[in-house]
């Protein structure tokens, strides 16, 4: 069977958040004897692209509209990835130094014609076409709807939705760019006025996943602006729990953490982390660290992070770490606080990869308390090192953590998303700090739990024969 992720971002090429993580991992776990699962991917001027050396292997034009934009289909020469994987290069339109910004309608469109045009030229189609956010929402509409994709009418396609905030919406006044079809279904492609690549992608895809079982609940009530749609098409929807990537997440063998550790000496190990960044960050080592990593927007909470961590720093019990960057409302309000709380409390704004590692073995707890969590792998990458997460109950949160108060319980969950909430779940972690053999358990516990992409690998691919049957009929 051959399977072609299409996405916007992949670990270790091009990373904004969890997609990369995601697409990075998953095919690396589909592979086998008769498995093969590739994927395509815009070529960015970035770092990666930079640092390595591609070899083409298809050039043609694209028509975007009236335009017709040279595009070229690069692979990776020295590929140890784990997988096949093909890059859409685009000069004048996509081959920039970041991943979106305000131009995603043509690169994307530019990105997804091109895909299709060139796995159309391929001597066998694809079993399966699994394309992952509102990036690629429009192939399942093409697959359906363009007449110069009638070939791929039976191949089927899935689509993964990874967070429903974003859906890519843009005026009909730009309908024209995307490849003929019969204009009486233009409504497939809209939305509440717009043209909305979520919404064509949940009504012409074959099956519709989410990255977690309860995201997909939530997201009947809860989808902004999508929540009849999906529960009209609730009969294609299934929720599928990401996984981790435990070959890159592996606190015996990470190479950018500074002490290497299994859950035999992770006591040691961890405090070496630990050490390593109360120095870098001049943090009070005998105190608990809390730390944060992610997108400083209010989807993750992080508007709380002001109230909840002065009111805990001024107890002097506690230090606390952040590394991130988003939105300046929610940001400089924590830059602000940096020189204040010297000792207990400090900042890294921006993005670190090698850091996001050192902090999952170094600190204590993690913290996210999201308004709305698709999945979430950063839970799951603390649990992998130790790190006991402290979580709101939502989506893949409530689906991968379980309260210390209940039965084999390893978390520390809340309910509401304000400040006083996370305060009380710090001072219980606190409590459970204190009391050090009953913490130490936890995390020997926490460490062991299998969240490796294994099981939901082999879900996928249950998926894709279950729908390759439906068109085989
Ligand atoms: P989302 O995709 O919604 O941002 P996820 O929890 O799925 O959230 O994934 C976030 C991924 O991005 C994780 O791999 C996390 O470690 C990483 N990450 C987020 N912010 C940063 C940052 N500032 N520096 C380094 N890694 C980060
Ligand atoms: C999105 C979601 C996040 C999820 C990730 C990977 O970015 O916000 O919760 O873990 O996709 O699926």
């Amino acid at each position: 069977m051959t399977i072609i992720h299409i996405s916007a971002e992949c670990y270790p090429v091009a990373k904004v958040g969890g997609l990369a993580d995601v697409v990075g991992a998953l095919p690396k776990y589909q592979n086998s004897s008769d498995v093969s699962s590739k994927v395509i991917m815009p070529f960015y001027d970035n770092k990666f692209t930079k640092a390595n050396t591609f070899n083409k292997v298809y050039s043609s034009k694209l028509k975007l509209g009236e335009s017709l934009i040279d595009f070229n289909i690069l692979t990776l020469n020295d590929n140890t990835l784990g997988f096949d994987i093909f890059f859409v290069d685009v000069p004048s339109l996509i081959f920039k130094d970041y991943v979106y910004s305000n131009d995603d309608t043509e690169r994307f469109l530019a990105f997804q014609i091109a895909s299709l045009d060139w796995v159309s030229t391929w001597d066998s189609l694809p079993d399966i076409i699994h394309c992952h956010d509102h990036h690629t929402g429009l192939i399942p509409f093409m697959l359906q709807e363009s007449i110069k994709y009638e070939a791929f009418r039976d191949v089927p396609n899935i689509f993964t939705i990874h967070n429903a905030q974003y859906q890519g919406w843009f005026s009909h006044e730009k309908v024209g760019l995307i490849p003929e079809f019969n204009f009486n279904n233009v409504g497939l492609l809209d939305w509440g006025g717009a043209i909305n690549p979520l919404a064509a992608a949940i009504k012409c895809s074959w099956r519709v996943t989410t990255v977690s079982p309860s995201y997909m609940e939530e997201l009947k009530n809860a989808a902004n602006g999508l929540e009849s749609l999906l529960s009209a098409e609730a009969n294609k929807c299934i929720g599928v729990l990401n996984g981790i990537d435990t070959s890159v997440w592996n606190p015996e063998t990470d190479t950018y953490i500074n002490t290497n550790y299994s859950i035999d000496n992770f006591k040691e190990g961890k405090a070496g982390n630990k050490k390593y960044l109360c120095d870098k960050f001049n943090l009070d080592f005998d105190k608990p660290l809390f730390a944060f990593i992610g997108r400083l927007v209010l989807e993750k909470g992080a508007d709380l992070f002001p109230e909840a961590f002065k009111t805990t720093l001024e107890k002097n019990n506690a230090s606390i770490l952040l590394l991130g960057s988003g939105n300046e409302d929610i940001q400089t309000p924590l830059e602000n606080l940096m020189g204040k709380y010297d000792g207990s409390y400090n900042a890294f704004i921006g993005y670190d990869e090698a850091l996001s590692h050192n902090i999952y073995a170094g600190a204590d707890f993690l913290f996210m308390p999201s308004r709305v969590e698709p999945c979430g792998l950063n839970q799951m990458y603390a649990l992998r090192y130790g790190t006991i997460p402290i979580v709101r109950s939502i989506g893949g949160l409530k689906d991968t953590v379980t309260d210390i108060s209940e039965t084999d319980g390893f978390g520390i969950c809340h309910q509401e998303i304000t400040a006083a909430s996370m305060v009380n779940a710090i001072n219980r972690a606190i409590e459970l700090y204190k009391d050090s053999s009953n913490y130490n358990n936890i995390q020997k516990q926490i460490m062991a739990i299998d969240h490796s992409w294994d099981n939901s690998a082999k879900t996928y691919i249950n998926l894709y024969q279950s729908i390759k049957q439906l068109s085989n009929d």
